[in-house]
């Protein structure tokens, strides 16, 4: 059929189907279309390509073969008639695509032999390829994995968010302290995205709500005389595992409105039009790091607004493409907000609706609620967002008065519920009084969704119990769980490929979308070529790791040692202090002759530390030192090593991951959320040393006990210490030489060329008798601890049968799971 008649098909509003990929994915097809992107797109001789040329000519590549995909998948949704998801996230870690798409495509072995056929190694060509560092950790690794999970399980969805020029920074260290650096990924530009010029939508800013009476004489309000951005979309696409799905992921650019430009041109202020210009423009200029406090950061307010008003009209232009009334729109839309950042999304729901589509105030409340569900990330009090009323009102006016009708409703309900209760009404009020009145994000996140959820069964407990008691009492029902997971496809198949093999050969491949076929590994436990070949594989790629911390480190390390590994986020919660204070302890009994019989380790730590948050930093500064005297000490040879990986990102993640033998997830117990890091360890074989915390809890349930290493106090024993200060560091240094050798050795300047100052603010937050994060009455039991992780690992056959199991009992924790449960219990979409 010509094209002309499927157009005149297609007006006619039947369904037409294109011709297929005119790119056939076979290795000689790759290669041909390698070089023709090298020619036509790219300007270069195929003889004189560098890797560099042929990684994006390989990537133009697969995005032709994924577009296809994704034509045919939206065409379907709308054929379907399906309810769409939008998952709205400020963050997408998203790290390297070409090796995921690859694979999900199923195309590996033809891609290798495309590439080696044009002389290079697919390996250094993958190496090419920037990491898209759209989020700072946890949260936004999670929307990654989930994106993938959908696009796996074939749901209608799509993720939303911001097209950040800059991704999270850049970390040096110089002199063992962390220094940023720009992260400025797209100099290069990026293959991966489609700019589309349409649609294009106008996003206000401040100015001022007038009010009039419509013709019914209802009230009526207009926003106006607005400062404006527009709002510009670039597409990413995400195939789903060899299943010919393929979804979007739409991020937001900023740039200036024409008008505004060309008012300021007519009137001869050239320089003026060009500095607004840059100033729109900064709106999507850079991701914020994971600060204390983004209260006062007006950017940071203009980002959240500008990323979901642009969301919304595109969710309008798609919804009213079929719908003329608002009747069906929860039946066709579902908006999930990742954490807080996106909560804005509820009063500019409202605003559209009342203002924009003239529904009554119970109408447009009703879809709404029913609308969005809210998905809550921390446990951490600090970390709720609060905005002040006062910059809420200058740069969103419109939406300050909505947030306050929603609160004075709410209000009036609560108010009928405990008559008389001052104080259940300040503790609920959107608003928290104060000389500085603030906007409790959460609190509107709560009132304004369906569904609240926590990301580990511990963590939605205690959001229920301990951080919003009232709003869980209020609202019976409208708290759940979900627990956390990881992709499979990227954090076993991809970066482990031997492993995955091995794995595979024993129990054939549909673990791959269904991961709870790993317990079939259990019938291999005691074969003996299976239990080699993973012992194998763990030592190769512990040999690849090391030739990493060579190269970025330069210290030698020796792969038959034990790799303990610490890789996240730099945080006091965290407690990377609480590792580094153990290995002090490794060191000086190594130097008093104590440590014979003892595992030598290799010690690992990666992470950034947010740049304004100096205890942290001054963290990273004393384990680099330990390092420096250790790694330096001919007493100690190779018992003990320890380095810092300078710039954790997902692509370091990917080399670490798999080489671990031992996983730190030390937390205070009650204070992390749920952890994924965990899982991605345990995935890939490496035994977990940590704390009844987060998701340690659920891993400790399918392992069994005796698969893991678990020490320290629970969350209740945690919490009743820090209310009743029942043993206090003091009392453990007195009571324990080892701790206080520790406490000591930092005080008299070991690890800081004799200098008593510079970890002085480290040793006075150990001694606190208020240390929020009980780091000394949790140091005993976790030396305690790894003396049992290092006679453990003196025993290489029973450590692999541990390994072996907690592979195979990892099930649970595929974002397959946790999507499932999401579709089908918050969005209302069954799952085919
Ligand atoms: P959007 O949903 O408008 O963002 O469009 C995304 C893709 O969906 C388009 O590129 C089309 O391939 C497809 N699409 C858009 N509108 C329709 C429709 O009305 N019917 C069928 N497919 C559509």
């Amino acid at each position: 059929m010509e094209v002309l008649e499927k157009i005149e098909k297609r007006n006619n509003n039947e369904s037409v189907t294109w011709p297929s990929a005119p790119y056939p994915s076979t290795a000689e097809a790759i290669k041909l279309n390698i070089i023709h992107h090298l020619m036509s797109f790219q300007g270069r001789d195929p003889e004189r390509s560098g890797a560099r040329d042929v990684y994006k000519a390989l990537a133009y590549t697969i995005r032709d073969l994924m577009v296809q995909k994704w034509i045919s998948t939206q065409k379907t949704f709308y054929a379907k008639k399906k309810k769409r998801v939008y998952y709205l996230s400020l963050e997408f870690l998203i790290g390297r695509s070409l090796g995921n798409s690859i694979t999900n495509l199923g195309i590996t072995q033809d891609v290798k032999q495309a590439v080696e056929a044009l002389g290079f190694d697919i390996d250094e060509v993958r190496d090419q390829e920037e990491d898209a560092a759209l989020g700072n950790g946890g949260l936004g690794r999670l929307a990654a994995c989930f994106m993938d999970s959908i696009a796996t399980l074939k749901i209608p969805a799509y993720g939303y968010g911001i097209r950040y020029e800059y991704g999270l920074f850049f970390q040096q260290l110089v002199d063992g302290y962390q220094v940023e650096g720009p992260d400025n990924w797209l100099q290069n530009g990026t293959p991966w995205e489609f700019e589309r010029s349409l649609p294009l939508f106008k996003i206000q800013f401040f100015g001022n709500v007038t009010s009039y009476q419509d013709e019914n004489g209802r009230y009526r309000a207009r926003w106006v005389n607005t400062k404006d951005v527009m709002a510009k979309a670039s597409d990413i696409m995400i195939p789903g595992y060899k299943n010919d799905h393929v979804i979007n992921m739409r991020l937001w650019s900023a740039f200036s409105s024409r008008e505004l430009d060309l008012g300021d041109f007519s009137r001869g202020d050239y320089i003026g039009a060009v500095e607004s210009k840059v100033s729109s423009e900064t709106i999507s200029k850079v991701l914020y790091p994971p600060d204390h406090n983004y209260a006062g950061q007006e950017l940071r307010l203009k980002q959240q607004y500008f990323f979901v008003a642009a969301t919304f009209q595109d969710i309008m232009r798609r919804y009213k493409k079929k719908h003329v009334t608002f009747d069906q729109f929860t039946d066709r839309v579902a908006v999930q907000l990742n954490d807080t950042h996106p909560s804005i999304a509820i009063p500019e729901l409202m605003r559209l609706l009342l203002d924009i589509e003239g529904l009554s105030w119970e109408q447009a409340w009703k879809i709404t609620v029913n609308t969005f569900g809210y998905t809550n990330h921390t446990l951490m009090p600090e970390a709720l967002e609060r905005w002040p009323v006062e910059m809420m009102g200058r740069v969103l006016p419109r939406h300050l008065q909505i947030i306050y009708e929603i609160n004075q409703r709410f209000l009036n309900e609560v108010a009928e519920r405990y008559p008389g209760n001052q104080q259940k009404l300040r503790q609920m009020s959107i608003i928290e009084e104060g000389p500085v009145k603030m906007v409790r994000m959460a609190h509107l996140a709560i009132i304004g969704s369906h569904s609240v959820n926590g990301v580990a069964e511990l963590h939605s407990q205690l959001l229920k119990n301990r951080i919003f008691p009232d709003f869980h009492n209020f609202y019976p029902g409208r708290f759940n769980s979900k627990t956390n997971g990881i992709t499979p496809r990227r954090w076993l198949l991809d970066i482990n490929e031997s492993l995955a093999g091995l794995i595979s050969s024993r129990i054939g491949d549909r673990w791959v979308t269904d991961l709870d076929q790993l317990r079939g590994l259990e019938k291999f436990l005691d074969d003996e070529e299976f239990c080699t070949g993973w012992r194998e594989i763990k030592y190769a790629n512990k040999k690849r790791l090391a030739g990493y911390i060579k190269t970025k480190c330069g210290v030698v390390v020796d792969p038959s040692t034990m790799f303990d590994i610490q890789v996240k986020r730099i945080h006091e919660y965290k407690r990377q202090l609480l590792n580094a204070l153990h290995l002090i302890n490794l060191y000086q009994r190594i130097i008093r002759g104590e440590a014979q019989g003892r595992a030598p380790r290799t010690a690992v730590f990666a992470g950034k530390a947010a740049p304004s948050y100096w205890r942290a930093k001054l963290i990273i500064k004393l384990i680099t030192s330990i390092g420096e005297v250790v790694n330096n000490d001919p007493r100690v040879k190779d018992r003990l090593k320890v380095v810092f990986l300078p710039n954790y990102n997902v692509s370091q993640a990917e080399i670490v991951m798999p080489a671990a033998d031992l996983s730190e997830q030390i937390s205070t117990a009650g204070t992390e959320a749920s952890g994924t890091g965990n899982m991605k360890f345990a995935l890939n074989g490496a035994l977990t040393i940590g704390t009844l915390d987060g998701a340690n809890i659920e891993i400790r349930e399918e392992v069994g006990e005796e698969n893991i290493f678990i020490f320290g106090l629970s969350a209740e024993e945690a919490e009743f210490e820090r209310k009743n200060c029942s043993r206090t560091p003091r009392q453990v240094c007195r009571e324990n030489e080892s701790i206080n050798n520790i406490m000591a050795a930092l005080r008299s300047g070991s690890f800081s060329g004799g200098n008593t100052e510079l970890f002085k603010p480290l040793v006075d937050s150990l001694m606190d008798e208020n240390d929020p994060y009980l780091l000394l009455l949790d140091l005993e039991s976790y030396i305690d601890c790894q003396n049992r992780v290092s006679d453990a690992f003196l025993q290489p056959e029973k450590w692999t049968r541990k390994a072996i199991l907690n592979v195979a009992r990892m099930g649970k924790f595929s974002t397959d799971r946790t999507i499932r449960e999401y579709s089908e219990k918050i969005w209302g979409i069954p799952v085919e």
